[in-house]
C-alpha cells in the first residue's frame, strides 16, 4: 500500500498549540478583560451570514468585499460569505433581535476568527482572530473616547509599550461630500496614471494613502477632511480629544489616515507599533452613523473597534514580553508501580476537585522518564509515589524549583499540596 500524503493547514491559517497557545488565550482574554471593566456583553456571532450582508455593509468598492471575501453557495444556491469582520454582523443580530428597543448604548464584545482572501504574509493571514466591541445607540463623544479608552488599556495591561494611537475625523454627511468634490477636484488635476485616476473618482480618500514616492509628492499639499470639518463634527472631535486628555490616554492626529472599511465616519482611529514592519495595525476602528439604516434598521450611530490578537501576540514578541494564561499544571504525579499508579489516578481527580491543576505520567514511564515529563509540565510540585510508600501511607512531595523532596501523610495529600502551593 502507498503511504498517504499527510496534510497542511490551509495557507495563512496559523495553528496555536501548546505551549505558545498560552500566549494566545491570555491576550485574548486580556483584551475581553478590558471590555467587561466597561461594561460590554458577549455576543457570539454566526461564521458566515448572507453576503449581501457584507457587501452593503463594508462597501462593494473596498478590497475586502471585492477582492478578500471567501463567498460560497449552499446546497440551494443561496450565497453566504465566512465573515470579513464583525461590525456588520453585530448590526444585524442588534436589528434582527431588536436589542436597539432596549437600552442604549447597547453594549457589546466578540472575538474569534475571520476570514479574509489576503496576500499571505508575515503578521497577514487569511483566517485572523479579533476581539471586537461596539456600542450602539448614542452619538457621544464620551463614548468615542471610551471605546478608544478600552483597546489602549487592554494593550497595557497586557505590558504592550511601543505603539502608537493615531486618529483623524472622517467628517459626516454634512461635509465629507463637499470635501469629496474638493479632494477630486484636486487629484483629477495631477498627472495620475489610469488606475489611480479611475480610484480618485470611486474613493479619492484612498489616494491619499498611497505608499509610492511620487504619488505622496504630488498629493502632498492635497486638501484635507480635518480642515473642513463643518461645525458640529469639528466639535464632536475636538470633545473625544478632550476626553482622551482626561483619560490620559496619548495620541497623534493623522488627517492622512484611511480605512479599508467603507462605513466610517467622524472619529477614527488605528493603533500601529513599530516592531511589526509592514503588517503594523494591532487594532482600528471608529464611528459608523448610518451603518445601521443602510443594514435596514433605525438611524442610530455606532461606535467600535476590532484589535488583531495575532498581531498582538507578534507585537509583545517584537517587545520581548510573554503573558502567559496560566495554563500549565501545578501538580504532576509520577507513579511508580501499579497500586502507587491506581492512588494517583484517584488522587489526581480528588486535585483537580479541589481546584488543582494536576497531570500524571502515563504509560509506565520509570523513574527519569517520569521526572522529566514533570519538569516540561511547568508544574510547581512533583507528587512521587512508589508501591512500597503506599503500604507505608506515604507519598513524596518535590518542590521542582528547589528540588528538595519531604514525605508527606497519603491522607493529607490535598490539604498540604494547597498549603504548599498558597505559600507561594
Ligand atoms: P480592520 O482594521 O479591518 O477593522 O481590522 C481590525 C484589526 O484586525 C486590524 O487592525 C489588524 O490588527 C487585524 N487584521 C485585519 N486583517 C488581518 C489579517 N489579514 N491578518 C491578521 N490580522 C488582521 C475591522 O475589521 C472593523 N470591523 C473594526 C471595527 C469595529 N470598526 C468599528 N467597529
Amino acid at each position: 500500500m502507498t503511504k498517504t500524503s499527510s496534510f497542511q493547514a490551509p495557507k495563512g491559517v496559523p495553528d496555536y498549540f501548546p505551549p505558545n497557545s498560552a500566549e494566545f488565550v491570555a491576550v485574548r482574554d486580556g483584551l475581553i478583560r478590558a471590555a467587561r471593566l466597561a461594561g460590554y456583553g458577549h455576543i457570539e456571532l454566526p461564521i458566515f451570514e448572507d453576503t449581501a450582508l457584507f457587501a452593503r455593509g463594508v462597501g462593494e468598492s473596498t478590497d475586502v468585499v471585492s477582492k478578500e471575501m471567501w463567498t460560497f453557495d449552499d446546497r440551494k444556491g443561496k450565497s453566504y460569505t465566512l465573515r470579513p469582520e464583525g461590525t456588520a454582523g453585530v448590526m444585524r443580530a442588534v436589528i434582527e433581535n431588536s436589542l436597539d428597543r432596549g437600552q442604549l448604548p447597547v453594549k457589546l464584545c466578540y472575538a474569534g476568527p475571520f476570514f479574509r482572501y489576503e496576500n499571505v504574509q508575515a503578521g497577514r493571514y487569511r483566517q485572523l482572530q479579533q476581539v471586537g466591541v461596539e456600542a450602539i445607540g448614542v452619538d457621544d463623544p464620551a463614548l468615542d473616547a471610551e471605546v478608544i479608552a478600552v483597546a489602549d488599556t487592554g494593550f497595557r495591561a497586557l505590558g504592550l509599550t511601543d505603539y502608537r494611537l493615531e486618529l483623524t475625523s472622517l467628517g459626516d454627511d454634512t461635509c465629507r461630500p463637499q470635501y469629496r468634490e474638493l479632494l477630486q477636484e484636486f487629484l483629477f488635476k495631477l498627472p495620475l496614471d489610469e488606475e489611480t485616476r479611475r480610484r480618485a473618482q470611486i474613493n479619492p480618500l484612498r489616494v491619499l494613502d498611497d505608499k509610492r514616492p511620487e504619488v505622496k509628492e504630488m498629493t502632498a499639499d492635497a486638501p484635507l477632511m480635518i480642515d473642513h470639518l463643518s461645525e458640529s463634527a469639528k466639535a464632536h472631535f475636538d470633545q473625544v480629544l478632550g476626553f482622551l486628555d482626561g483619560m490620559g490616554v496619548p495620541y497623534v492626529v493623522n488627517p492622512r489616515m484611511v480605512r479599508g472599511l467603507d462605513y466610517y465616519t467622524k472619529t477614527t482611529f488605528e493603533f500601529v507599533h513599530d516592531g511589526l514592519g509592514a503588517q503594523s495595525g494591532i487594532g482600528g476602528g471608529g464611528r459608523y452613523d448610518g451603518l445601521m439604516e443602510k443594514l435596514g434598521g433605525q438611524a442610530l450611530s455606532g461606535i467600535g473597534f476590532g484589535i488583531g490578537v495575532d498581531r498582538t501576540v507578534l507585537a509583545l514578541k517584537a517587545e520581548g514580553k510573554t503573558v502567559t494564561d496560566g495554563s500549565s499544571v501545578d501538580v504532576y504525579g509520577v507513579p511508580l508501580g501499579e497500586v502507587a499508579k491506581q492512588h494517583l489516578v484517584a488522587l489526581a481527580a480528588q486535585l483537580r476537585a479541589a481546584g488543582i491543576r494536576t497531570d500524571l505520567a502515563y504509560g509506565g514511564r520509570g523513574l527519569k522518564g517520569a521526572m522529566k515529563g514533570a519538569d516540561r509540565s511547568g508544574a510547581r510540585f512533583a507528587l512521587v509515589l512508589g508501591d512500597r510508600e503506599v503500604t507505608e501511607g506515604q507519598i513524596g512531595l518535590k518542590d521542582l524549583r528547589t528540588g528538595e523532596q519531604r514525605s508527606i501523610p497519603l491522607t493529607e495529600t490535598v490539604a498540604q499540596v494547597a498549603a504548599a502551593l498558597a505559600a507561594e
